[in-house]
């Protein structure tokens, strides 16, 4: 409930003044508004690979995008696809969670405290708006983290590109 609170306030922030639409000034319509933060037609496990794409395309994105501006424009003014699933998305065919994500450790560790204490935003963000978010728009109850962050490094060498690196676009 809560969440549905802070999505909404955050939606009128994010949409705020954009109802007039006759104004003719942008033409933008809120993605939110527009579909709404609602599951897919069928079963998200029972889509096929193609038609997650379009789903994620015509509406994952869109929304996403207009979640993460709302919380900080500056940093995620270009928010795409390659923000969740790391630049190796194609090569990986979208398997996530992406390696190159941020790695969120297991609760109670002291790096889950770490993070809390580097990143006391981005989480309150991530706990109360993206994965809660995310777990409407997939249909999929008790959506976490690990859903889009991997929980420990990779296995190989310890060189995983640091996430301002993975950020670049060619
Ligand atoms: C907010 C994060 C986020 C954004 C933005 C996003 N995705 Fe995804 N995507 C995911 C997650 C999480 C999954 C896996 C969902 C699951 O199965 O639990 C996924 C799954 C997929 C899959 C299915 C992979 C498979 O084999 O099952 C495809 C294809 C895909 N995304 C393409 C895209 C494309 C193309 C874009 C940009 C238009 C995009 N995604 C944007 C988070 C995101
Ligand atoms: C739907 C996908 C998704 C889910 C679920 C999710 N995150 Fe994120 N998270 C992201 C994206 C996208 C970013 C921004 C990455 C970027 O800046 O390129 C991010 C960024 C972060 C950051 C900032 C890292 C940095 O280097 O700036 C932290 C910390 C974080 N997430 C923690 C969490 C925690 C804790 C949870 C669970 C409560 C969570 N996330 C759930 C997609 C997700």
């Amino acid at each position: 409930m809560k969440s549905v609170l802070v999505v909404l306030a955050l939606c009128i922030a994010a949409c705020g003044g954009s109802k007039s639409k006759d104004s003719g000034s942008t033409g933008k319509v809120s993605a939110i508004e527009a579909m709404g933060i609602t599951p897919p037609d069928s079963p998200w496990d029972e889509m096929s690979v193609a038609d997650k794409e379009f789903y994620m395309i015509g509406k994952i994105n869109p929304i996403m995008k207009e979640l993460f501006t709302a919380h900080d424009a500056e940093e995620y003014g270009d928010f795409d696809c390659v923000d969740c699933h790391g630049e190796e998305m194609r090569e990986i065919n979208f398997k996530m969670p992406a390696p190159s994500m941020y790695i969120v450790p297991p609760e109670g560790t002291p790096g889950h405290r770490g993070m809390l204490s580097t990143f006391p935003d981005e989480v309150k963000f991530m706990q109360e708006v993206v994965t809660p978010s995310m777990g409407k728009l997939l249909g999929i109850e008790d959506y976490t983290c690990a859903g889009c962050h991997p929980s420990e490094a990779p296995k190989k060498k310890s060189t995983v590109p640091n996430k301002k690196s993975s950020k670049t676009r060619g």
